[in-house]
């Protein structure tokens, strides 16, 4: 996003341009903006103001390209160019998008390492970070954590304010605000929007921010106003222009006058829509007199009162594309660092992470009573996974090779799978928890669906195959599986699959459907079409080659709960190809089975990347 030719801290002004952007709901045609066109140079903010409704979250979204407008006469340029605003530009959206397992201070500071270029020193990244934590009043709270769920963290303000400066420490030439100071008292409120001039003026940035109920100070700060009613345009020109009667807020005053939220004749005695409609018109017949009579409004002039909403067109806003090209290897070089970069951040939240242990933990509620008994030795190992290998054991703890048992070895490869793969739902809320921050980044250009997958895989991968080790070292020794390393090798790894493929599939269907209980119903639908390969790789590699004692009755004769080959050569036993053969698990090739698994966590990685790819942009 840092535009190397252009220093953003350069005196050069520069000059954003929007003409005839508007907004129509494609099914029927019901206007949501009319066409609104104007200017805004570096260093100067535009308040975008008016009663909930009236079109200013929608006003963003098109001056930031999140959503095409829909007239075809529509254009947006910056000194005269257009441009891509995901290079130049940073949407602040109103609902805070922040890890809540971060501090403040890592927040910014993988942002600022994002978007900064490769090569930039890590003494240059601080001072921004440490600049931006200054300007945005967050020096004192810097290394607290933003706070998720059980965890205390900051207040309301102080995580506007993070979010704020999560997005201008990419020093942006154009920031978006959608109401930043909704939520916050009137102090607060204030100190944000200081804080947003202060940096539009130290960073030579264009900035348009809603502003809902601003007091007189907050009013004060900015430059230029637009005041939007249903849509249309009732004023739009300096702060200072506007007439009011004495001991009253600007701010207040007019947006009593705009708003038909609640449509009983005010104190002039007309209505409140027609009021709107006579401002409306007044607007056209002075802003259309007001461009000749030299006045500086013409940089900020509302619709051309002839102008049409496009007949439902939709067009992009003019050829939108990146300032600069770059090379082919300039780029791949640049994603490979924000892999680096997310993988790291992905592998700190992962570890901050607490809930997902707690959930991974609070699933084996059945064993209650065991888990307060054993609880020190979950605290011990510290790991969901861990935790339940010390509960199989202490159920199945060295099991002997006879036939009697072959029912209970059987169920301990089914419930390993079982749990693990049930498991899995705790990848859910912390996907979704990152969503809103993957969204957020994504839009702003930091990085893309691409390197966000990977990422995750590569912290993911060796944290499951972890898991499923730790499980297997106790479990499987505990328990007294086939003795044999290369048997426990091949258990290792067959486990590993069945459980990343059911990670794998829960993202995959947590990206589809991203809310929590959707997500549940459909991973449980999903859950065990292919758990059948990993049941048969892990019973054919503990039964194969394996013998079995058989029950000698007391008259001598031997009895076997399966048909066994070996009873005819002598041997009161079963072998374990014959049990195999009885559960009807002998004719398969593991290695195609175990193909068969590496081929659907790939499938489900690759779902779960073309949804985030292609999802709709706005959420
Ligand atoms: N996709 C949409 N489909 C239908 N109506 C919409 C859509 N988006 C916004 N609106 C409507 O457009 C109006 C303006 O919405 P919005 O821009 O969010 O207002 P504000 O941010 O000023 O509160 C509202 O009446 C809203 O219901
Ligand atoms: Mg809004």
């Amino acid at each position: 996003m840092v535009n190397l030719e252009a220093s953003p801290l350069s005196d050069h002004n520069h000059i954003l341009e929007w003409k005839n952007l508007s907004l129509q709901v494609p099914k029927n045609d019901k206007v949501i903006l009319y066409p609104q066109s104007g200017s805004l140079r570096s260093r100067e903010i535009l308040a975008i103001m008016g009663p909930s409704g009236a079109g200013k979250t929608s006003f963003l979204d098109v001056v930031s390209q999140r959503v095409l407008s829909s007239d075809s006469s529509a254009s947006i340029t910056f000194d005269g160019q257009s441009f891509s605003m995901r290079d130049i530009g940073s949407y602040v959206a109103q609902e805070d998008a922040l890890h809540g397992f971060l501090t403040v201070k890592d927040n910014i500071r993988y942002s600022a390492l994002f978007s900064s270029p490769h090569g930039t020193p890590g003494n240059v990244i601080d001072e921004m970070v440490k600049k931006t934590l200054g300007s945005l009043g967050l020096t004192d709270v810097r290394k607290n954590r933003i706070g998720a769920h059980f965890q205390r963290g900051i207040s309301g303000g102080q995580k506007r304010r993070v979010t704020i400066a999560s997005s201008v420490v990419a020093q942006p030439q154009i920031l978006l605000c959608d109401e930043p100071t909704s939520g916050l008292d009137s102090m607060t409120g204030y100190q944000v929007a200081s804080a947003i001039k202060r940096l539009a003026e130290e960073t030579n940035t264009v900035v348009l921010a809603s502003i809902h109920q601003p007091n007189f100070e907050t009013f004060s700060l900015f430059d230029h106003v637009l005041f939007l009613a249903g849509g249309h345009c009732v004023y739009q020109g300096p702060t200072t222009w506007i007439s009011m009667p004495p001991h009253m807020n600007p701010a207040d005053h007019v947006i009593n006058l705009i708003n038909t939220d609640f449509d009983a004749p005010g104190e002039t005695g007309i209505p409140n829509h027609e009021r709107v409609e006579q401002l409306v018109q007044a607007w056209i017949v002075y802003s259309s007199g007001s461009e000749s009579d030299g006045r500086d409004s013409a940089r900020l002039t509302s619709a051309s009162p002839g102008a049409t909403v496009g007949a439902g067109l939709k067009a992009a806003c003019g050829p939108i594309r990146a300032r600069t090209k770059r090379s082919w290897h300039y780029r791949f070089v640049g994603e490979l660092k924000r892999t680096w970069i997310l993988t790291k951040r992905t592998a700190l939240v992962l570890r901050r992470n607490v809930v997902l242990v707690t959930v991974r933990v609070a699933m084996y509620g059945k064993y209650v009573a065991v888990v307060v008994t054993r609880a020190f030795v979950g605290l011990l190992l510290w790991n969901g996974k861990g935790f339940m290998s010390a509960l199989l054991a202490t159920v199945w703890l060295h099991m002997e090779k006879t036939d009697a048992r072959v029912n209970d070895r059987i169920s301990v490869h089914f419930f390993s799978l079982a749990f693990f793969s049930a498991m899995s739902v705790s990848a859910v809320p912390l996907y979704l928890e990152e969503r809103a921050v993957f969204i957020r980044e994504s839009n702003n250009g930091l990085y893309g669906a691409g390197v966000y997958t990977i990422a995750n895989t590569v912290v993911f991968v060796p944290y499951i195959f972890f898991c499923a080790l730790l499980y297997s070292g106790i479990g499987y020794w505990a328990i007294g599986l086939k003795y044999n390393g290369w048997a426990f090798c091949r258990f290792v790894l067959f486990l590993f699959l069945a459980v990343y493929a059911a990670e794998a599939q829960a993202l995959a269907v947590a990206a589809v459907i991203p809310s929590f209980v959707g997500a549940l119903a459909g991973v449980g639908f999903l859950i065990g079409f292919w758990l059948t390969f990993a049941f048969s790789l892990l019973v054919q590699n503990d039964f194969e080659g394996e013998t079995f004692t058989c029950a000698t009755l007391a008259d001598g004769s031997c009895h076997c709960s399966f048909p066994s080959s070996l009873i005819s050569k002598g041997q009161c036993a079963v072998a374990g190809s014959d049990i195999l053969k009885s559960l009807a698990i002998d004719h398969f090739s593991p290695g195609f089975y175990a193909g068969a698994l590496v081929i659907i966590c790939f499938v489900y990685r690759l779902v779960f990347y073309l949804v985030l790819r292609f999802r709709k942009s706005p959420p």
